[in-house]
């Protein structure tokens, strides 16, 4: 399979949707407030509740494309990550991090400043665009000035440390800048008082972005879950014990919130866990054991080496809040999409970008099963399917990561294939935990 090519015209409606209005809604929608206790509302980006949902409404067609553009950047990103190497980024770097898909409400600051920050599983630190940002998209900047709980690390200080490429300025404070390709990021080493739900974390260490060249940052920022130094995991540790679980609701329903549930209280407790597995070149990366897959009744025959974590090439399994369609390197996607094929029964099949497995006429599908150490997880259709606006073609919405230009090894459980399920990442007990819910 070739890669999707890339759509010249949508790069124009992606910088339109990173500029649009960053107001926050003022309405009260009943699905836009706060939840109680250690819970955050989850919003997928073009939620009702989200100050980020285009203003150009795009076709059907328009926004999977994106989407899967989208994709790309972020699995080269991710696949950047594993394999310690410098890749030049495809869509000239302007997805450094990711593209926002789902957003909660931090509060930042004293008094407090409202930040819609993106959640990110697979990076490690919290990113916020700060006031005089140069080519920061964000009119909503975080005005560290106003508060008086701000302050900027010294470099001496360990979590400078831990920063990438720490710098000291001449006042002997902490700054950092990442380069991804032409792309960079640069910014001070800050703290502040954070506000989760209900949780206040008094000094929460943070890059306070100062300056981006060639790159997008979600516009309010990045809350990275990851599990490596200066995550949230690693700075709330007695609060939460580095346990936290989310719901994230489907891209199709807008109107509908998930949520993100820190700490090891009111996780649920009859669930099927499968073991994390570290890789020590990546340790942020939540990666799983990942043993085969099942297409309706038959297990596919598909090498184990198509899903061995090695940990020099970056090879495995990761489960991702950041991609959106499932990605699989070439011997397990194609052993999938030829069973799903069959099973749907030899009908003519046609594509849409990336997706090479598309329907014009209705189908019965069959069910597919990931079969992970310990624990099966069968993806019912609403995850495995996307339908046209106008029912007229559904598309199998997995894709293959290995192709040209990408050539990645690495298998990707995206958020589309986690929709509607409660993703349990228990990292003292070293197990990630599935089981269906309707996030709501
Ligand atoms: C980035 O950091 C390196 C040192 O780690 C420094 O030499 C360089 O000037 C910095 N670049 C920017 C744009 O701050
Ligand atoms: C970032 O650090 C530089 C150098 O110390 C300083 O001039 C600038 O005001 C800092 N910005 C913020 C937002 O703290
Ligand atoms: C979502 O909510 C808006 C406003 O509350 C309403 O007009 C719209 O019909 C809802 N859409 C769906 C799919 O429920
Ligand atoms: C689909 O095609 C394959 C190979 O040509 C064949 O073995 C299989 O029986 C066909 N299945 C159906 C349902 O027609
Ligand atoms: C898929 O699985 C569900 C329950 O796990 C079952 O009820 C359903 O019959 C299965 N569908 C097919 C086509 O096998
Ligand atoms: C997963 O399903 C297979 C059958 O396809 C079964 O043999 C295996 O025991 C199941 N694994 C678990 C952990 O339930």
């Amino acid at each position: 399979m070739k890669a999707p090519p890339l759509f010249p015209a949508l790069a124009f409606l992606l910088l339109h949707f990173l500029s649009s209005s960053l107001a926050l809604p003022t309405h009260g929608h009943p699905q836009c407030g706060d939840l109680p206790g250690s819970t955050l509302r989850v919003f997928h980006v073009s939620s009702p509740c989200s100050p980020f949902k285009p203003s150009t409404s795009l076709s059907w067609e328009e926004s999977i494309l994106k989407m899967q553009r989208d994709d790309q950047a972020r699995l080269q990103f991710l696949s950047s990550l594993v394999a310690g190497r410098s890749v030049v980024p495809l869509a000239s770097g302007r997805q450094i991090i990711q593209t926002p898909t789902y957003i909660v409400k931090v509060k930042v600051g004293t008094p407090s400043q409202t930040m819609l920050m993106a959640v990110d599983n697979s990076n490690d630190a919290a990113w916020i665009p700060c006031s005089g940002c140069v080519g920061c998209s964000s009119s909503s900047v975080f005005t560290d000035s106003k508060s008086t709980s701000y302050k900027n690390l010294g470099c001496k200080t360990p979590q400078c440390q831990q920063a990438p490429n720490p710098t000291c300025s001449t006042a002997g404070s902490c700054a950092f800048n990442i380069t991804y390709g032409s792309a960079s990021i640069a910014g001070n080493l800050s703290q502040d008082a954070f506000a989760l739900a209900a949780d206040p974390i008094p000094s929460y260490t943070f890059g306070c972005i100062q300056k981006t060249t060639g790159a997008s940052i979600p516009p309010q920022g990045l809350l990275g879950l990851g599990r490596g130094p200066l995550s949230l995991l690693s700075q709330t540790q007695s609060l939460y014990q580095s346990t936290f679980s989310y719901c994230l609701p489907s891209f199709k329903s807008p109107n509908f919130s998930g949520s993100l549930r820190l700490g090891p209280i009111a996780q649920p407790i009859r669930i099927k866990y499968t073991p994390l597995l570290k890789n020590p070149r990546r340790s942020s990366l939540y990666y799983v054991n990942l043993l085969a897959i099942r297409v309706g009744r038959r297990v596919l025959d598909i090498p184990p080496s198509a899903f061995a974590l090695d940990p020099v090439t970056g090879a495995g399994t990761t489960i991702d809040s950041g991609t959106v369609f499932t990605r699989l390197v070439k011997p397990a996607y194609q052993a999938v999409r030829d069973a799903f094929r069959e099973r749907v029964g030899n009908l003519t099949v046609t594509s849409l970008g990336g997706f090479d497995t598309c329907y014009s006429v209705p189908i019965v599908v069959p069910n597919v099963t990931f079969m992970f150490s310990g624990m099966n997880v069968t993806i019912p259709p609403d995850n495995l399917l996307i339908h046209s606006t106008a029912g007229s073609l559904t598309c199998l919405a997995m894709a293959e990561s290995s192709g040209d230009p990408l050539n990645s090894v690495l298998n990707v459980i995206a958020s589309m294939q986690q929709q509607n399920h409660r993703m349990v990442f228990d990292v003292p007990n070293s197990r990630v935990g599935v089981a269906r819910e309707t996030c709501t």
